[in-house]
């Protein structure tokens, strides 16, 4: 599929999106495990969530979707049955990584194999200290890379310092710790989104925290079964955020995005970068607090993006970068060598896309350098497989004369199905008002319930 995108006209919109990506992931696997029936709202019906969710019906779990976006999880007390085939995380390496995890404090075997993209994507780093847990991890892939052959059982916990700041690794430690004898503590370089300690502690799960970059899982406990609503996805959010505050006087308002503030140093980027920012917790009832984010666009100035916020603002880098082509004087990301080994190298492609649209990039090994403003050109330019980098130029293509073609935007569907609709809106504003329809991606792979 080819995504066509035209300049935008004046942006004033007010914008519902999707439910959280990594919270929905989670959400299904706690559900799962817990000890009765969970109904999950705002669930986000994408290709990578469907891919957990078939996962954990291979899994002996009967899972309903009465919509699109709500879930009916049936809990079996962490009691998973063996799965009768292969399992299939598509190109969703949350959906490999937590499940690696979770399957290694299972008694049985279970493999999981992945499209091209994820075959490439490196798993050493759940493998090793799976294994240091217990389990027994066969590699099937020539680098450290999928498919896995997972067996389990019998875990005990460790204390583990992770090489990487990520939330993927974080959670599948933690989720094998639940089946682990003991305590396992999880250190991190920097802090990662904390979205699993969140549903622990919503589920009843007990856990310890130190600081904002340890985490300790206690064995042996049963989630206790609860509804839950996951609120919009602000890394969704993030794209129209970036189009608001690059236009000059642009306004967006967006409803009930998830503001959890491991998630959102993307506001604070913005705000340094020139525009105006306003954000309001309406709601932590349910642990995850989420509200409304308003942004006005001012003229945009370049601004170091490095350290710390990196983590927390990991799966905006490529719309950032977009947002720095668009701004006066240099922008800097730095330390974000983990956009090499992301659904594609996000470095190389944001580097190709934007230089082939007009800007002056230069690439390094962390990172990249953008000198703007650049005044940037439509141009036919490749996604590379990559939901994000599509998104990220179709925004691009909002600020570009004539005609920008994204090629093979089917991507998109992984993280943000009906992105496309309102990005016809940007382009075409005969609404005001948009919620993102909830659609709902084809269910991928087998269904097998219990
Ligand atoms: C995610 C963590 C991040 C992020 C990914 C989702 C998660 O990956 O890029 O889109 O849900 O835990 P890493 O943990 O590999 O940084």
């Amino acid at each position: 599929m080819e995504l066509r995108v035209k300049r935008a006209p004046r942006i004033d919109i007010e914008i519902t999106v999707p439910g959280d990506k990594s919270i929905s992931h989670r959400a299904v696997i706690i559900a799962a495990l817990s000890n009765g029936v969970c109904t999950l709202h705002g669930f986000l019906p994408s290709e990578d969530c469907m891919h957990t969710v078939n996962a954990m019906r291979a899994l002996g779990i009967k899972i309903e979707q009465p919509e699109p976006a709500t879930l009916i999880v049936h809990g079996k007390r962490r009691l998973l049955t063996p799965p009768k085939k292969e399992i299939n995380c598509g190109n969703s390496g949350t959906t490999m990584r937590l499940l690696a995890g979770l399957l290694a404090g299972q008694t049985f075997e279970s493999r999981l194999v992945a499209n091209a993209g994820l075959s490439r994507r490196p798993m050493e780093r759940v493998i090793a200290p799976l294994s240091e847990m217990g389990a027994s991890i066969v590699v099937e892939g020539p680098e450290q890379t999928p498919p896995l052959r997972v067996r389990g059982g019998s875990l005990r916990g460790i204390h583990y310092r992770t090489p990487v700041a990520s939330a993927q690794l974080k959670g599948a430690l933690m989720l094998a710790g639940l089946f682990a004898k003991g305590k396992t503590t999880i250190d991190e370089p920097l802090p990662t989104r904390n979205h699993m300690e969140l549903m622990f502690n919503y589920f009843l799960v007990r856990t310890a925290a130190e600081g904002d970059s340890s985490v300790s899982v206690f064995g042996d406990q049963v989630p206790e079964s609860r509804d839950f609503s996951i609120p919009g996805d602000i890394s969704s959010a993030a794209f129209w955020l970036v189009a608001a505050a690059a236009q000059r006087r642009g306004h967006l308002l967006i409803r009930d995005v998830g503001l959890n503030d491991t998630r959102t140093a993307l506001l604070g980027v913005l705000l340094r970068m020139g525009a105006q920012v306003r954000e309001a917790i309406e709601d932590v009832d349910q642990l995850e607090p989420r509200g409304v984010v308003e942004v006005t666009g001012f003229p945009l100035r370049g601004t170091v993006i490095q350290g710390k916020e990196v983590p927390q603002l990991i799966d905006e880098l490529p719309i950032l970068a977009v947002a720095g082509a668009l701004a006066n004087g240099k922008t800097i990301i730095r330390h974000a060598q983990e956009l090499r080994v992301k659904e594609t190298d996000r470095i190389a492609a944001i580097a190709h896309n934007l230089r082939t649209m007009g800007a002056e990039v230069a690439e390094m090994n962390d990172g990249l350098e953008i000198h703007g403003p650049a005044s940037l050109h439509g141009a036919r330019v490749p996604s590379f497989g990559d939901h994000r980098i599509a998104m990220a130029f179709a925004v691009a293509g909002l600020f570009a004369d004539g005609e920008t073609v994204i090629q093979d935007a089917e991507c998109i569907r992984e993280s943000y199905p009906g992105f496309e609709i309102v990005l016809e809106q940007f382009t075409n504003q005969k609404m005001m008002q948009i919620s993102t329809p909830v659609i709902g991606s084809l269910t991928p792979g087998p269904v097998e319930e219990a």
